[in-house]
């Protein structure tokens, strides 16, 4: 059996983990939002038409912040469409996807979900068919306490504190041709620059959140990214990062080694933000805000100009298995180890669309395969993100070249006394691991579960995903020095070891 060593110390250290790495993302797209987190009439839902059941999961999953509205929706939203008395609302057409928009969620709705939740909203503003003046305006409406017309339209539409809004994303994917008035690096860049700054009149204490590539494979992707930070670097905190997965027919290697093709693609961005501090002789370091991430199979989607116009369609509506489980588990212990330069994270998306939380209309609602890695490093992955010394077996992939078989965070969990290791076998043989933790001293076993992705691969119904849920992992050896413990192929699994000093 292969061998691995991990080899951790109290005293090195990544950095502590921002909460928001722990995010989701709900656009108005198929069923996240219609039928999804809103079902007036559903034998859950509160006065406001919330279901209860999917506000429950939410907070199991351990949801921190959530981006709405969109997505490619909001580059043709009018957020003025969605505030107001619920009955004198617009019906819209939503060109993103082609569907009916009835505009009975807005922002305000969505606030009083968070709040239900207790998630923090992060919202998109429409950089696709308006610009600054309307962000201004939105901006106004959400954080003004009173006294100007927009603020007294809020407390009006019975808000009457501030929403406080503090994340605030600059458009969405403007690099892709399918967004609703995409546009160059050079055209963004500039536009994002005056709408921070027109936004920032309002309220100084925002953070923002410009517009990176929409994935590696962009074939304008780093000079995008360099061109739009000319323009914003002083105006923004975060540069976004959207990356999404799937498995090839007959290359399931290269699926399982996708967390390598995501760090390297997250320590691409960074060396593009810094170089361009550099130029500017600057300290200040644009964090990512990796606001799309997931596996989706995307082969699969009929595409956006193909769908037929109507009211809450079923839209990527994907089933996982076992192994994107491991995969969706593998990415997020990767954005953990990162720790220092991700500041913001938003799996794609929360109900429904591509999503770890499902429902049926009028039924119950039930957790995919993915749900049950991200609930549990969201629980446990807290404090500070060790800089583990990983020697690891190495694997060949057909996509991503040579790779570590093994992929792991090591996290100091301060608050519970914990040593946590999220770790993924990607190799298709077992791998015995050594986690040297000597310089913590004596530790004890608070438990280890592993995922584990099955022969067939076969996509879960709801019944099927439940059966794949973490189970416990045996052949973990605790010593005094060292812990040592079996990794089945192709799993992803969590450790917790009680620090004793
Ligand atoms: O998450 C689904 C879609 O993927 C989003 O609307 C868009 O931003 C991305 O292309």
């Amino acid at each position: 059996m292969p061998a691995a060593r991990i080899t951790v110390h109290p005293a090195f250290t990544t950095g502590p983990i921002d909460r928001r790495v722990f995010g989701s993302f709900v656009e108005h797209m198929g069923r996240c939002v219609y039928t999804g987190i809103y079902e007036p009439g559903h034998p859950t839902a509160d006065a406001d038409g919330f279901r209860g059941d999917v506000a429950e999961l939410t907070r199991e999953l351990g949801t921190t912040v959530v981006r709405y509205p969109g997505g490619n929706f909001v580059s043709n939203y009018k957020w003025e469409d969605g505030v107001g008395p619920r009955d004198e609302r617009p019906t819209r057409i939503d060109l993103a996807w082609r569907s009916l928009e009835t505009n009975q969620v807005g922002t305000d709705d969505f606030v009083r979900w968070a709040a239900l939740t207790g998630t923090e909203p992060m919202i998109a503003i429409n950089l696709g068919t308006r610009g600054p003046a309307e962000a201004a305006d939105l901006v106004e409406y959400c954080n003004v306490a009173g006294g100007t017309a927009l603020s007294e339209q809020r407390r009006a539409n019975g808000a009457d504190a501030p929403h406080g809004i503090r994340l605030w994303c600059l458009g969405t994917e403007m690099d892709g041709p399918w967004q609703i008035g995409h546009r160059t690096a050079e055209e963004y860049g500039r536009l994002a620059s005056q709408t921070a700054q027109a936004m920032r009149r309002v309220d100084p204490t925002i953070e923002l959140v410009a517009c990176g590539s929409s994935g590696r494979e962009m074939a304008t992707f780093g000079e995008w990214e360099r061109v739009v930070l000319e323009h914003t670097f002083d105006d923004v905190d975060y540069i976004s990062v959207h990356a999404y997965y799937q498995e090839r027919e007959g290359d399931r290697a290269s699926f399982l080694a996708s967390g390598a093709s995501f760090e390297a693609f997250l320590h691409e961005v960074i060396a593009t933000a810094d170089a361009v501090a550099a130029k500017r002789h600057s300290t200040k370091r644009i964090r990512l805000s990796v606001d799309e991430w997931n596996v989706w199979y995307i082969d699969d989607f009929e595409g956006e100009t193909n769908l037929e116009l109507r009211e809450t369609p079923r839209l990527i509506e994907d089933r996982y298995s076992a192994l994107d489980a491991v995969v969706v588990g593998d990415l997020l212990t990767t954005l953990v180890r990162n720790a220092d330069r991700v500041g913001v994270a938003c799996l794609a998306q929360l109900v429904n669309v591509i999503a770890p939380i499902m429902t049926e209309p009028g039924g119950e609602a039930w957790r995919q395969t993915t749900f049950f890695p991200i609930a549990l490093l969201a629980r446990h992955a807290r404090g500070i993100a060790l800089d583990a010394r990983l020697d690891s077996p190495r694997m060949t992939t057909a996509k991503h070249g040579e790779v570590d078989a093994l992929s792991a965070a090591l996290v100091h969990n301060t608050e519970a006394g914990e040593l946590v290791m999220a770790v993924t076998n990607r190799s298709a043989e077992p791998v015995t691991t050594s986690l040297e933790h000597a310089a913590f001293g004596a530790v004890s076993l608070v438990e280890a579960l592993t995922v584990r992705a099955d022969d067939a691969g076969a996509r879960r119904t709801r019944d099927e995903a439940a059966d794949a849920a973490p189970r416990a992992l045996d052949g973990v050896v605790v010593g005094d020095e060292a812990t040592t413990i079996e990794l089945p192929p192709q799993s992803w699994s969590i450790v917790r070891l009680r620090l004793l000093g």
